[in-house]
């Protein structure tokens, strides 16, 4: 038992090591493939190994939802959450949702994998990602990409913190992938740490999409190209001093919209992707609902951003054990997506089983750090 786990550990290492020298000289050949054509859109595109990319027509446009994640209870419940709305969503007219996967990159099995389908994946080596777990996520994907059977064609990179709000279509085009604008995204105002990773001959930075990897949809085989270099250009973003401190963390996102650009591809940018409360006010046809953000109220119903309100409503306030059921409502006032959100946490925590009991049975990773959770 211990000698297999040891030999799949040592060869996802192998496939690391391997992967991280092949993909610079990878992705050159690539871009030298994948022309943009003038409208800004892929042409067809065949790629070094003879593979086609790009050209197949979108016949199974149903997309796969691939959740990346860590085994610690925070993680946990927020999952659990995330997969019920998915589940009620999955079927509704206007959705072109597939399967769904928990990569779990704690390297073991949690107590959710009878609830939440899982695939199990190796975390970074030990020491490898400096503390900031977020780096497991490219690796997370690279792993997940070699080793499953994905029946979808596209792919959507998800996070524990969204709520599908509304039924998801697959915004991807044929040629094309989605992806939401980060207004915090600034490729072109960080050009000279930027270059660093994306050099001039590889055209302007405004080739960089103002992104991060989640939410994307995506076409599985240009994922399949983009995955190691975006593991190889995260590590090195961590190890460069000044990026990793001009980035600090959202380093990863970065890293993503680097590698992806290193490949020639630009994303259909979808600003109603996503809302994130508390600035969006409106749910509107809007998609996901992203609760990363404190939502601060005083009982007027009046936003006391960045103080603590008589109302309030933040995931960081759960690091160690799942928000009670039945959290109350916010005053009168308060915008749409924020009331929206606290019934959807209700809704679910309401009906999944066992819900204060999750802290009793898992969460032990050991690469627990609630600095991190601050942050992300
Ligand atoms: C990324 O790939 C380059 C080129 O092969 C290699 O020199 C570099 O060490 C890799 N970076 C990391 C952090 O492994
Ligand atoms: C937790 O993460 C922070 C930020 O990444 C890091 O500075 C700190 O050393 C880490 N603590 C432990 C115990 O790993
Ligand atoms: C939820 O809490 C409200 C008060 O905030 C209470 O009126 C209601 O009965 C509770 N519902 C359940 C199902 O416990
Ligand atoms: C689980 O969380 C509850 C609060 O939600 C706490 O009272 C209890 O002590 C916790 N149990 C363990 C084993 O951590």
């Amino acid at each position: 038992m211990v000698v297999r786990k040891n030999i799949g550990h040592a060869k996802s290492l192998i496939i690391l090591i391997m992967m991280l020298g092949f993909s610079i000289a990878t992705y050159n050949l690539l871009s030298m493939i994948i022309v943009n054509n003038k409208n800004g859109g892929l042409v067809a595109v065949e790629s070094f190994d003879g593979r086609k990319v790009m050209e197949s027509a979108k016949s199974n446009s149903k997309y796969h939802v691939a959740l990346t994640s860590n085994d610690d209870v925070y993680s946990q419940w927020q999952c659990r959450i995330m997969y019920y709305w998915y589940k009620k969503v999955k079927d509704m007219p206007g959705s072109d949702m597939g399967k769904f996967t928990r990569i779990l990159h704690s390297g073991n099995a949690d107590q959710l994998m009878n609830e939440i389908p899982t695939f199990v994946v190796d975390p970074l080596p030990d020491g490898m990602d400096r503390g900031y777990v977020v780096l497991n996520r490219p690796w997370a994907f690279v792993q997940w990409l070699e080793k499953a059977d994905i029946e979808e064609e596209y792919i959507m990179m998800a996070e524990p913190d969204h709520l599908f709000v509304n039924p998801l279509p697959n915004l991807a085009s044929r040629t094309q992938p989605a992806g939401f604008p980060f207004f915090y995204i600034e490729p072109a105002e960080n050009e000279k740490i930027i270059r660093k990773f994306y050099p001039k001959e590889n055209g302007p930075v405004t080739d960089i999409d103002p992104i991060g990897n989640s939410p994307v949809i995506i076409q599985k085989s240009l994922m399949e190209e983009i995955a190691p270099t975006w593991v190889n250009i995260s590590l090195r973003m961590k190890y460069d001093k000044e990026t990793d401190k001009a980035f600090g963390w959202v380093q990863e996102m970065y890293a993503y919209a680097v590698a992806s650009a290193l490949h020639g591809v630009k994303h259909i940018l979808r600003k109603d992707f996503m809302l994130q409360p508390p600035w969006d006010k409106h749910v509107k046809k809007k998609f996901i609902i992203h609760y990363t953000y404190a939502c601060d109220y005083n009982l007027k119903g009046e936003s006391t951003f960045g103080k603590f309100g008589e109302w309030r409503f933040d995931k960081r306030f759960y690091l160690l054990a799942p928000p009670p059921k039945n959290l109350s409502l916010p005053p009168p006032g308060v915008p749409e997506t924020v009331v929206r959100l606290v019934k959807m946490v209700n809704e679910a925590t309401a009906n999944l089983p066992e819900w204060d009991h999750l802290n009793r049975s898992g969460g032990h990773s050991k690469g627990y750090n609630t600095t991190n959770h601050m942050l992300k």
